[in-house]
């Protein structure tokens, strides 16, 4: 039995369709809100999972560096309340983090033995959850995701589904070029989290689509795949001004799942012509 939480969210729709033989306790905010450790108790109580998908976050980086408690209440101390969980029962947990945890130079390529420094308040929270889970327990994974894909046309607020909407009716789009990072397709990693887990190589995994990329050559990519005759043009990110900041790379690599000979992600060219085929189905 696995119990899932923030089930509702991108990463959390590709989990049925993955773990297909698995029982799953699908549980989302307000049923299951991981703040309140009484309902993560009793949930946890009421299903007795062998793991725990953490899923649940607050995922808005910029509400995240304006809402300073909200963001370390549910990406921290969430977090502990279902590694306490997760200890009480003698399950496993699975958590997800996020390559904003590196300070990175454009260009620059973290690997897992990389120190993080984490510039914005998400990030810095997210960072928090991962010495938490490591602190409260032996059983448990750790997967930085990078520039995350999903959803499709329902819930695909990001940025691809933003992009693929602004491509119906416009002719030029000013696209961001100097932010680097790594697409992370939601399906690919819910698919290689479950053929790791299955490993037991517990411990911290970079798992992301193999390349790095700006978000201008995303943008690109999707007018390519599309066949749409709309132009991408190079912006700074000076051109966009967030509340919070950002890393000029945030890029990783699956180095540890390379050495243990177990990478299991595509290439995130070809990550996005798959995503883009199931938007369009
Ligand atoms: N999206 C990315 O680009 C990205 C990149 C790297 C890592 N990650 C990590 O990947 C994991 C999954 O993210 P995602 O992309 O699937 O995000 P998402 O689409 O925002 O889904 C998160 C889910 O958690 C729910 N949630 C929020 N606060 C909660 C709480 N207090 N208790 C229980 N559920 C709560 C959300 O509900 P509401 O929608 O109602 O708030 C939503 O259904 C998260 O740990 C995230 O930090 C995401």
């Amino acid at each position: 039995m696995i119990l899932v939480t923030g089930a509702n969210g991108m990463v959390g729709s590709y989990v049925k369709g993955v773990f297909v033989e698995e029982r799953l306790a699908l549980t989302d905010i307000p049923e299951m809100d991981v703040c309140r450790k009484d309902l993560v108790f009793s949930l946890a109580e009421k299903y007795k999972p062998d793991m725990i998908l953490h899923l649940a976050a607050e995922t808005n980086v910029d509400r995240c560096e304006k809402e300073i408690d909200h963001a370390y209440r549910t990406n921290a101390l969430g977090v502990q309340n279902v590694a306490l969980a997760c200890q009480h029962l003698g399950a496993e947990m699975v958590y997800i983090s996020t390559g904003g945890v590196f300070d990175g130079k454009a260009g620059q390529v973290h690997t897992e033995f990389d120190l993080p420094n984490p510039l914005n308040v998400y990030s810095k929270a997210k960072y928090e959850g991962e010495r938490l889970v490591a602190a409260l327990l032996n059983k448990y994974y750790i997967f930085r995701a990078g520039w995350m894909i999903g959803g499709g046309p329902a819930k695909d607020k990001k940025f691809v589904g933003k992009i693929i909407e602004l491509c119906k009716n416009r002719k030029e789009i000013e696209v961001v070029s100097d932010k680097f990072g790594s697409p992370t397709f939601a399906q690919d990693f819910v698919k290689s989290i479950k053929k790791i887990v299955h490993t037991k190589n517990y411990g911290l995994y970079h798992l992301v689509n193999t390349g790095v990329c700006n978000r201008y050559e995303i943008a690109q990519e999707i007018v390519k795949l599309l066949k749409v005759d709309v132009k991408i043009k190079p912006v700074s990110s000076d051109r966009f001004p967030l509340p919070a900041p950002r890393s000029a790379s945030e890029a990783m690599r699956n180095y540890k799942l390379d050495l243990l000979g177990i990478n299991p992600m595509p290439e995130w060219r070809q990550a996005l012509s798959a995503y883009l085929k199931e938007w369009q189905k």
